[in-house]
């Protein structure tokens, strides 16, 4: 409604103003997959695994690693909002879509997007970790090191990545660009977006 602000700009403005530089290309991020399916069935070769993503940003990474991995796979999925400034300690985590089956005596991975302050996967953890999974490992697709505020780290990483803010893939900037196939580094009027 143009009533409410003079400030208002037009979304395809807003858009001209933002671009992508791809970060890493669509088949390095298959390829890439494809190996880290591998290295969890080979540290697994028997067992059931039970995939649970993080929505939404983990789906096209869950959904391409879950067809890679051979045998037993079953998926759930888990959502989660930060509140409060998400660079901060003490930025909280609140779990808005728990999972639809128990995880007790299950081996269980957890998948994510990205690994950055690690306040999500720490809150997640004490989560599951309560519930009694036979096994708990991590994977995620992008790590950012740098960013690092919690003790937490993960199993089986992607690309590790520096601390720039990332779309693409699932990844989103206010809900837009997770289809892309590529992830690529954000900029915001000639300037690349600060995590
Ligand atoms: P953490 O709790 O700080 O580790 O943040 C994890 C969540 O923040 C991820 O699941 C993403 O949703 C979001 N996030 C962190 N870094 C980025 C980024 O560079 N691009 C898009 N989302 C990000
Ligand atoms: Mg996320």
């Amino acid at each position: 409604m143009m009533t409410k602000s003079t400030r208002y700009k037009p979304k395809s403005k807003r858009q001209t103003l933002e671009s992508v530089r791809t970060l890493i290309p669509r088949a390095q991020i298959q390829r890439r997959i494809a190996e880290m399916a591998q290295e969890i069935r080979r540290d697994f070769p028997l067992e059931p695994l039970h995939l649970v993503g993080v929505l939404k940003g983990s789906i096209f990474f869950l959904t391409d690693l879950a067809r890679e991995i051979s045998g037993d796979v079953s998926l759930d999925f888990i959502a989660v909002s930060s509140y409060g400034n998400r660079t901060h300690t003490s930025g909280e985590v609140k779990l808005t879509r728990d999972l639809d089956s128990s995880i007790e005596g299950k081996t269980v991975i957890v998948v994510e997007d990205i690994l950055d302050t690690g306040m999500t996967l720490q809150y997640l953890l004490r989560v599951f970790e309560q519930r009694k999974p036979r096994r708990l490992r991590v994977a995620v697709l992008l790590d950012k090191p740098e960013r690092r505020l919690a003790k937490v780290r993960a199993d089986y990483v992607g690309f590790t990545i520096p601390n720039e803010f990332v779309v693409g893939y699932g990844l989103d900037y206010a809900e837009r660009y997770r289809n892309l196939a590529d992830v690529g580094v954000l900029t915001l009027g000639g300037k690349v977006k600060k995590s």
